[in-house]
């Protein structure tokens, strides 16, 4: 009688609890992990190019700047500095030794233009994205000065007057010296400083950066740079600042790292860039989904970010690398999802856009 009773029991729970179970395991199958994506509907007060007293820039894609008038529209209404994500770069921009496609960059600096932002060039030499003639190239070192010194004077003198700042230089340093990079091997270490003495020969108005990443985590690495840059300063190279690509996370770096960092750069004349910020909150690819508390962390990051940033001496503009989640590099470079802008794949203002209009306002 007593094991009837304990197995109808049994047999009531399983039937209550069931539906749920199914659903459960189902949304589990279904994306990996049960996940509830976070909820909002920011109402922004303004645009971060009117709330902010430095220019606020974005990294764009020529090909969505034509054909999505979605993301046209955000580009234009909240960004007053426009960083070609891809389309100067060498691979994109020549094809072959005789031939430039300037198409698309040409697109992107029109467009910058009819939305009164202005265009920070993206970047004359790096080591990545090379085209094949390129890497394939053989020759003297003269030959090589001659390769690099025609690329950037061409490109240069092709936007002068319309391109404002160059990323001229492109993660050329690491902590312990010169990166080895195809232009280091063929050319040596003066290739940095002839690359600015080329680029302020063919625009002198134009303003010159060197670009790198990890600068405000890694104090090494930004000794070193700093140290490089400045001994090429004092040998007369045209450096006018640094840009920092802020590629952080939620928690890396701490504020305190974030704040030394700041100091260090404060001792050196440099102006001072943050150029391609975005705000990586699934970095170990745990979660399956953007969650409330992701969207909440991620929104005081943004804030905190905004507050330091506007410490930096000298800061002449602060730009994100990417308009939306729906297109940021970063899943491709990770291999696994995250959600690091301000504007999320639907184009709708996230958390993180108002911490960080509320540390610009
Ligand atoms: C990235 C672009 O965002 C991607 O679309 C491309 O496939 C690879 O390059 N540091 C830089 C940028 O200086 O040029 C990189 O941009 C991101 C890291």
């Amino acid at each position: 009688m007593e094991r009837k009773k304990v197995l109808g029991a049994v047999a009531i729970a399983v039937l209550i609890t069931a539906p749920l179970s199914y659903y459960l395991v189902a949304k589990f199958i279904a994306t990996g992990s049960p996940c509830e994506p976070a909820n909002y509907d920011i109402q922004l007060p303004g645009t971060f190019r009117d709330a902010s007293q430095v220019p606020i820039g974005v990294a764009v894609d020529a090909d969505l700047l034509k054909d999505d008038p979605e993301y046209a529209g955000v580009v234009s209404k909240y960004f007053n500095s426009l960083t070609p994500e891809n389309a100067m770069k060498m691979g994109p921009l020549r094809p072959s030794r005789d031939e430039y496609y300037w198409t698309d960059a040409d697109f992107i600096v029109d467009f910058a233009e009819q939305a009164n932002a202005s265009v920070h060039g993206h970047c004359l030499v790096w080591h990545q994205q090379l085209p094949s003639w390129v890497s394939s190239f053989s020759g003297t070192r003269d030959d090589w000065v001659a390769l690099l010194k025609e690329h950037v004077q061409a490109v240069v003198g092709h936007y002068k007057g319309r391109v404002a700042s160059w990323d001229v230089v492109n993660e050329a340093i690491e902590p312990g010296g010169y990166r080895d990079t195809i232009w280091y091997e063929h050319i040596g270490p003066e290739y940095l400083e002839y690359a600015f003495t080329w680029a302020h020969e063919a625009d002198p108005a134009a303003t010159l950066y060197y670009n790198d990443y990890d600068l405000l985590g890694d104090l090494d690495k930004l000794d070193e740079v700093l140290g490089v840059l400045n001994g090429c300063v004092a040998r007369g190279a045209p450096i006018d600042g640094v840009g920092l690509q802020a590629h952080v996370t939620s928690e890396w770096p701490s504020n305190g790292t974030i704040s030394d960092a700041i100091s260090k750069i404060g001792q050196y004349g440099f102006k001072v860039r943050v150029s391609e910020l975005d705000v990586a909150v699934n970095p170990s690819g745990g979660s399956g989904c953007f969650t409330q508390a992701l969207a909440e962390a991620q929104e005081a990051r943004y804030g905190e970010l905004g507050e330091l940033f506007l410490k930096i001496p000298r800061l002449t503009g602060i730009s994100v690398w990417g308009v939306d989640d729906g297109h940021t590099w970063l899943v491709g470079f990770k291999g696994h999802p995250d959600w690091p802008l301000l504007f999320d794949g639907n184009y709708a203002p996230k958390p993180a856009a108002r911490g960080f209009y509320a540390a610009l306002a």
